[in-house]
């Protein structure tokens, strides 16, 4: 098969890694990619929204399969647009329609959607510029902190977790005044959660589900979950407290009921639904869904998944995911990420990187970096993470952070204690 995979990430070169091992795989295009998914397939300069030119691309080059991994597209209605052109329309796209990219499009879409399902969640409200003193409210209902959201994407960086009731009025009043663009047009507020997050992803052929192995991501910049967010540190699976008896809870009362719902309302679901729970008080809650794999999350999960993946992204495609054996490794697996200093604010890009080529025993996947005059260099905030297995969490861990050291550019820095909480 011949296999077009969209992004330029760390997910990406992971699930281009895990993909480039196939059997099934004859040629493996990335589209951009980044100097590290190079290695493992070949770099098509055409960006994740250019829905035109990568039909086109598709067409010419005789792709069997588009696998998509970030959520822009997906929202943007790729999977659809490939199947309304009849150049394209036979092409299996692995990433749902934009209805069900709507789970992660829209948080009033989601909350409803989980209300309309009983999917245990946060209580909440939506309001809008019509509904501003609704809204206030609302807040003053509710028990500090606050937690507003703004309903579409806003690249990771829409949800306020507000500790007084004065900031909660002011920052409300500001994301319905365009905080976040459009994305804010619509606010939803609500009930703060204390517990301890955990990632857990579903593929789904619409019909059947297959539970890949849950992670835990470092969302914070600083050690002991300190700063300010990022797009994510590290991460180690398994999850310690995600036993059987907890991952039974999330099955029935999450993951059954999503996919059933789903399906109850017509939409189209064909790829990952990555679930981001919290443990409150031993129960599963949702706190986001996803319409795609996580980011730094998927540089652990993918060591893990011993089965073909072409296998099970053909099992999607059909709709036989139940048909299609899946095997994961029992040693743990982990990430570390490392990034610009700087990030996730001013940092500067373009540093020569070295000793990548010194890493042994890890395995190294590239988020931000770039080619120039021949060198990778550094092209991002987050920019290469450090990926190994051990027999347990802290033996994977001991050798990321050893093989990290080898890696250099100026200003690296990275969270050495990921893990930790666990
Ligand atoms: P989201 O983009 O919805 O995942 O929110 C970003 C982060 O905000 C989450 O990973 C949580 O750490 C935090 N968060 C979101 N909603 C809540 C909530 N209801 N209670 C507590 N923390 C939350
Ligand atoms: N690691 C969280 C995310 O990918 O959204």
């Amino acid at each position: 098969m011949n296999i077009l995979l969209l992004g330029s990430g760390g997910r990406e070169h992971a699930l281009g890694w895990k993909i480039a091992q196939s059997s099934k795989c004859d040629k493996l295009y990335i589209a951009p990619g980044n100097a590290g998914t190079c290695n493992i397939g070949e770099n098509v300069p055409i960006g994740v929204n250019e829905f035109d030119k990568l039909k086109d691309f598709a067409a010419n080059h005789n792709i069997d399969m588009l696998v998509v991994g970030p959520e822009v597209p997906l929202v943007n209605g790729i999977t659809d647009d490939f199947h309304n052109d009849p150049r394209t329309k036979d092409i299996p796209v692995i990433g749902p329609s934009k209805a069900g990219a709507e789970l992660e499009g829209s948080k009033d879409f989601a909350k409803g959607f989980m209300k309309r399902h009983n999917i245990p969640t946060a209580a909440y409200e939506t309001f809008d510029g019509t509904t501003v003193e609704e809204g206030i409210k609302f807040l003053e209902s509710l028990q500090p902190p606050y937690v507003l959201k703004a309903d579409g994407l806003a690249a990771g960086k829409g949800v306020l977790i507000v500790p007084t009731l004065e900031e909660a009025k002011k920052e409300f009043r500001e994301m319905l005044d365009g905080m976040f663009g459009n994305a804010s047009a619509k606010v939803v507020i609500e009930q703060f959660l204390s517990g301890i997050e955990c990632s857990v992803f579903v593929l789904t052929d619409g019909d059947h589900y297959k539970i890949l192995p849950e992670a835990k991501d470092y969302k914070r910049i600083g050690e002991h979950d300190t700063g300010l967010n990022t797009g994510g540190m590290g991460s180690v699976s398994p999850v310690p407290f995600a036993t059987k008896e907890w991952m039974k809870k999330v099955e029935d009362r999450i993951i059954k009921p999503t996919i059933d719902g789903l399906k109850e309302e017509g939409i189209d679901y064909k790829g990952f639904i990555f679930f981001g729970l919290i443990n409150v008080d031993g129960e599963p809650m949702v706190i986001e869904y996803n319409c795609r794999m996580g980011d730094p999350e998927t540089e652990s999960v993918m060591l893990r998944l011993k089965s073909d993946i072409i296998d099970l992204f053909e099992g999607v495609a059909k709709g036989d995911l139940d048909k299609r054996p899946i095997e994961f490794d029992d040693r743990a697996a982990v990430c570390v990420m490392l990034v610009s200093g700087g990030y996730p604010q001013k940092y500067v890009k373009g540093y020569t990187i070295n000793g990548i080529d010194k890493v042994e025993g890890s395995v190294v996947f590239h988020s931000g970096t770039a080619m120039k005059d021949g060198q990778v260099v550094t092209d991002g905030g987050r920019v290469i993470a450090v990926s190994s297995y051990g027999s347990n969490k802290e033996e994977a861990l001991r050798k990321s952070f050893k093989e990290a050291q080898k890696i250099e550019f100026k200003d690296k820095y990275f969270r050495s204690d990921i893990g930790q909480d666990l």
